[in-house]
């Protein structure tokens, strides 16, 4: 299968992480993937803060639900918007989840896991984040070497989700 839609099969929401660090160069190559995204008239309202100093993931921690993902993962991409260089909610919003997306795909890619926590939105986290008031958190993304390997999770089948006409 050619290489990219295999990446897209495999990849799995990994939730446990090895402690071992993520090597400066993968973490570059992922932030680097979340850049060429699309976006609606190129505009690139993705903003990325990179969460990876022991003190702030233990904060971060104390405010998501998913405390120990956030915890062990040794680093984590929080995705925002900045809302001065969008110019359509609605376009924005899918810009950032492509962005999130290319990600993901590229953490799997490297050998890393990932997760998409999307219930984020807090100002607390916001504020930890040291986000600009034009900022919003849209999505966190821990990742790391995994500690498991999720099973396969089930899609409908297109004959479900398909129509032609
Ligand atoms: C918009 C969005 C929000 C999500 N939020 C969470 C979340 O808050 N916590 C979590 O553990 N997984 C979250 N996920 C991951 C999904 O649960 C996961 O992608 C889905 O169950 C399919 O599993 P897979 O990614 O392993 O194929 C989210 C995924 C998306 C796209």
């Amino acid at each position: 299968m050619n290489e990219v839609l295999k990446a897209i099969h495999d990849r799995r929401s990994v939730r446990a992480f090895r402690s071992q660090p993520v090597e400066p160069e993968a973490l570059e190559a992922i932030l680097d993937a979340g850049r060429w995204a699309p976006s609606g008239r190129n505009t690139q309202p993705w903003r990325f803060v990179v969460v990876e100093s022991e003190a702030k993931r233990a904060e971060l921690g104390k405010l998501v639900p998913q405390r120990d993902m956030v915890r062990t993962a040794p680093v984590t991409i929080a995705v925002l918007l900045d809302r001065a260089a969008g110019y359509d909610e609605l376009k924005d919003a899918q810009a950032i989840g492509a962005c999130a997306q290319n990600i993901l795909l590229a953490a799997h890619a490297l050998g890393l896991g990932a997760c998409w926590i999307g219930r984020a939105r807090d100002r607390e986290i916001e504020a930890l984040l040291g986000a600009r008031e034009v900022e919003e958190l849209m999505m966190l993304l821990p990742l790391g070497y995994p500690a498991e390997t999720p099973p396969g999770r089930e899609r409908r089948p297109l004959s479900e989700l398909v129509r032609r006409i």
